[in-house]
């Protein structure tokens, strides 16, 4: 995958609000396969690590944001998935946050015992069409009071 399209969707991340602009994130991306392979082999929900050309590992720092350390990397995290899509790329965002394998993925990847890692984002061509489902906006929306 080219490395462009990469640099596009960590500058969409980048670009994420944050709480009183403090940013507390870190993004790692990652190529090699085998250590694709070796995420993919933690997370039982994770498949996708080890077939796609990309992951990126998304971490939130506490140091630099005690109170939004998860909120602004989700956001972060969101914004690199639409800049993902834009270019024609299929991703897939996978929660590691309290999980019983955080701690081993943390060990893997050199992350500092105080930072935690948000989720992890497979990223490649799609080569199929998936179709999903959404609760209707009836269900999910109220006006002036619920
Ligand atoms: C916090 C969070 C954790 C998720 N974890 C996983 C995961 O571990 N494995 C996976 O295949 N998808 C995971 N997903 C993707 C959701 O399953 C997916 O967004 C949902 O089923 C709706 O499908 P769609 O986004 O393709 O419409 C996660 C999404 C979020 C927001």
């Amino acid at each position: 995958m080219e490395d462009e399209k990469i640099t596009k969707c960590l500058e969409a991340a980048q670009w994420a609000p944050s709480a009183s602009n403090r940013q507390p994130w870190h993004f790692i991306v990652v190529r090699d396969e085998r250590t694709r392979k070796k995420l993919s082999d933690m997370h039982p929900y994770g498949r996708f690590m080890r077939e796609s050309p990309v992951v990126i590992v998304v971490l939130g720092d506490p140091k630099k944001h005690p109170k939004y350390y998860l909120y602004d990397p989700s956001i972060a995290t969101q914004n690199l998935l639409l800049a993902a899509h834009a270019q024609g790329l299929g991703t897939c965002w996978m929660g590691v946050i309290n999980t019983p394998f955080e701690e081993d993925m943390k060990r893997l990847l050199n992350v500092p015992e105080r930072m935690r890692i948000v989720c992890c984002i497979s990223m490649g061509y799609p080569d199929e069409t998936s179709t999903s489902d959404r609760r209707e906006l009836a269900e999910i929306v109220s006006y002036e009071k619920l």
